[in-house]
């Protein structure tokens, strides 16, 4: 094949690839369709990677193989070994590997123009130069997410006065080096100051996060994994890269916004607000401060009131992950479905730990997407229900949101499950969730707290429902 013909063959590949990725992106918007989604971008990295190897550039594919049986080893022992309650710490390692082989791609190439002393073009010198900076920004800040995630690194954000300064100084000073490895490329004290100077921005630009925020943290990690693989598809004249980086920088950027607008802060509250010092200062019981104690029930109270339930509404939480309940409450859907109940589930924007957390789970337990409601489409349908059974749900249903101003929460949508005729809370212990602070919810009159891991409560109504009295 002549190498115009592979020229255009790659090209075509490319186009083929970034076609795959945007259809793939546009799939991830729907859970019907998210499936479909994951394997049109899959076949998308095919493409993109046949047309890689076929570059005229690839001298010897003896270490190209290596690191794609290493590759794909490691990849697959993290794809059976890890649980989904695990998903952020394996996104946050996976996003800190990227921004590192982003930033030794930009390293390389550096090398490769010193050594050979030709000078790279104004483009890819700019390019590199921050390739180089995202990347290593993007190195350790993930490392850093998945440290706190991990409880290898306190949870609390880790400040100290004038700390947004020092960043603020150092985001200028990285600039100001990129100007200087652009208008001397030879300086390499500038450019090896920049990759030092990247690497111990991702660790003070984090550290003062708390672990609360981490996912939102990573999404905009992401984003920069994404302008660096964008910078690198510059510096390296690859189009399947920028555009793949564009779509990463731009989707990981607007998942963030969209996070902290579900959770009522300003990305800026997030990144720069230390949110979660207070929350971490000590775990709090839940209604125990002042005023009533919560009501607890036993399961023969809540099969009770199941029992005699037209509609119910489940509101799935991080519990429900933990305790991995999702076949569970699919199974305790069944029987009430088979009584002629209408039962339907809310998904808050934010239960659980990640972006969509809850619909994976419960698509696992091949709950029917047509049963899952956002917070808009069914928070008036509360009034109107006879059950709303909270499955290991704590912040998203807490009324302090709507009723307190003084709470850390106060005006972060939540489920009006206190509407419904009664409310039935599964958790294991008192304790508060994520934000760490007392749930309202609890010590409202129509609400029950069955206490007990999740699952386990959960096959017990079932079990109380088939054969009443015999759980
Ligand atoms: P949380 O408020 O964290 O509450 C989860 C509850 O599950 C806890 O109160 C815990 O109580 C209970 N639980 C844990 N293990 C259990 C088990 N085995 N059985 C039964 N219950 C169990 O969860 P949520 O309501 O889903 O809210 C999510 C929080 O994460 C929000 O604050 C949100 O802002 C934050 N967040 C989410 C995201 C995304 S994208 N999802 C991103 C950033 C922040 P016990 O310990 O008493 O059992």
């Amino acid at each position: 094949m002549s190498a115009e013909t592979t020229s255009t063959l790659i090209q075509l590949l490319y186009l083929a690839a970034s076609v795959l990725f945007i259809l793939g992106l546009r799939g991830l918007g729907n859970a019907a369709t998210a499936r479909r989604g994951v394997q049109l971008a899959e076949v998308g990295m095919l493409l993109a990677v046949i047309g890689t190897l076929m570059r005229h550039e690839i001298i010897s594919y003896t270490w190209i193989i290596v690191g794609l049986v290493l590759g794909s080893l490691i990849g697959t022992v993290m794809a059976i070994s890890i649980p989904m309650t695990k998903m952020p710490e394996r996104i946050a390692l996976s996003h800190a590997f990227g921004g590192l082989a982003v930033a030794l791609v930009g390293i390389s190439e550096y090398w490769h123009h010193q050594h050979v002393g030709e000078a790279m073009n104004n483009l890819q010198i700019t390019a590199t130069g921050f390739e180089v900076l995202f990347g290593a920004v993007t190195f350790t800040g993930s490392l850093m997410a998945f440290g706190k995630l991990q409880g290898l690194l306190p949870g609390a954000p880790m400040t100290f006065p004038g700390q947004n300064a020092l960043n603020a100084l150092f985001v200028v000073a990285a600039l100001g080096l990129v100007g200087v490895v652009i208008a001397s490329q030879d300086t390499q004290l500038a450019f090896w100051g920049l990759c030092g100077l990247g690497l111990l921005m991702g660790v003070t630009l984090v550290l003062p996060i708390g672990g609360a925020d981490m996912p939102v943290v990573i999404c905009l990690l992401n984003s920069y994994a994404g302008l660096a693989a964008a910078a690198t598809g510059f510096a390296l004249k690859n189009n399947v890269l920028i555009i793949c980086g564009a779509l990463d920088g731009g989707s990981g950027f607007l998942l963030g916004m969209m996070m902290s607008k579900a959770m009522n802060r300003s990305f800026s509250n997030v990144l720069f607000g230390a949110f979660g010092k207070v929350a971490d200062s000590g775990p709090k019981k839940a209604g125990t401060a002042s005023g009533p104690a919560p009501n607890e029930g036993s399961i023969d109270d809540a099969v009770e009131i199941l029992g005699s339930a037209q509609k119910v509404i489940v509101i799935p939480g991080y519990g429900l992950a933990v305790s991995q309940a999702q076949h569970a409450v699919k199974d305790l859907a069944n029987v009430l479905q088979k009584k002629g109940v209408d039962v339907k589930y809310a998904i808050h924007p934010v239960a659980g730990r990640m972006p969509g957390h809850m619909n994976v789970l419960l698509a696992e337990a091949q709950v029917p997407y047509e049963q899952l409601f956002d917070l808009d489409q069914i928070n008036d349908e509360f009034a109107s229900t006879d059950v709303a059974l909270v499955v290991g749900a704590n912040d998203v249903v807490n009324t302090a949101a709507r009723e307190d101003p003084k709470s850390s929460i106060y005006g972060m949508p939540v489920f009006n499950v206190d509407q419904a005729k009664s409310c039935i809370v599964l958790k294991r212990s008192l304790n508060p969730g994520f934000a760490g602070i007392e749930n309202a919810l609890f010590v409202k009159p129509h609400t029950m707290l069955v206490l007990g891991d999740a699952k386990k409560t959960l096959l017990n109504f079932v079990q109380g429902l088939k054969e009443p009295g015999g759980h």
